[in-house]
């Protein structure tokens, strides 16, 4: 599997998720606890083998795109400590939608920065089978990927 139509098909997953909860009703409470839990696992695993295996390759490989990747870490950080706030939060509480609605911006956000801004410099230089042995590292990785947000590398900095 290349590791940028992995990463993708992550995107579309997650932005899946994000709609499910838009549709989901006001009050359906269990509903939208239970996504959000969906998506906490699916970004954190996600979030995960990009800053593991594929940000440090990227950067190693395009130089260029290391402005890019910061940024990105920094994104991911917001986004983990949004995950830990909600994993606490009763979904009742009148800041559980608008926590929820700021997570999904900033995924969307970072997602589609990603997707044009500089994935496609990295399969430029990497090339179709550097991206299939990324892309198969990748896919192994996820396994080891933790479930608590707070225990990625961007939430610690
Ligand atoms: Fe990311
Ligand atoms: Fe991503």
């Amino acid at each position: 599997m290349d590791a940028i139509v992995l990463l993708k098909d992550d995107h579309k997953m997650v932005e899946k998720l994000f709609k499910e909860f838009e549709q989901a009703g006001e009050t359906a409470y269990k509903k939208k606890q239970e996504i959000v839990e969906k998506i906490s696992q699916e970004l954190c695993r996600h979030a995960y083998i990009e800053e593991a295996i594929f940000y440090p390759e990227a950067r190693a490989e395009v130089p260029d795109t290391s402005d890019h990747v910061l940024e990105s870490v920094e994104e991911h950080h917001v986004v983990a400590w949004l995950l830990s706030e909600l994993k606490g939060m009763d979904p009742k509480d009148e800041r559980f939608d608008a926590k929820v609605t700021v997570l999904i911006e900033n995924v969307r956000h970072h997602v589609k920065e990603e997707e044009e801004d500089w994935f496609p410099q990295v399969r430029e230089a990497l090339g179709r089978n550097r991206l299939q042995e990324l892309g198969e590292r990748m896919e192994k990785a996820k396994a080891e990927a933790p479930s608590d947000p707070l225990a990625l590398a961007s939430a610690r900095q």
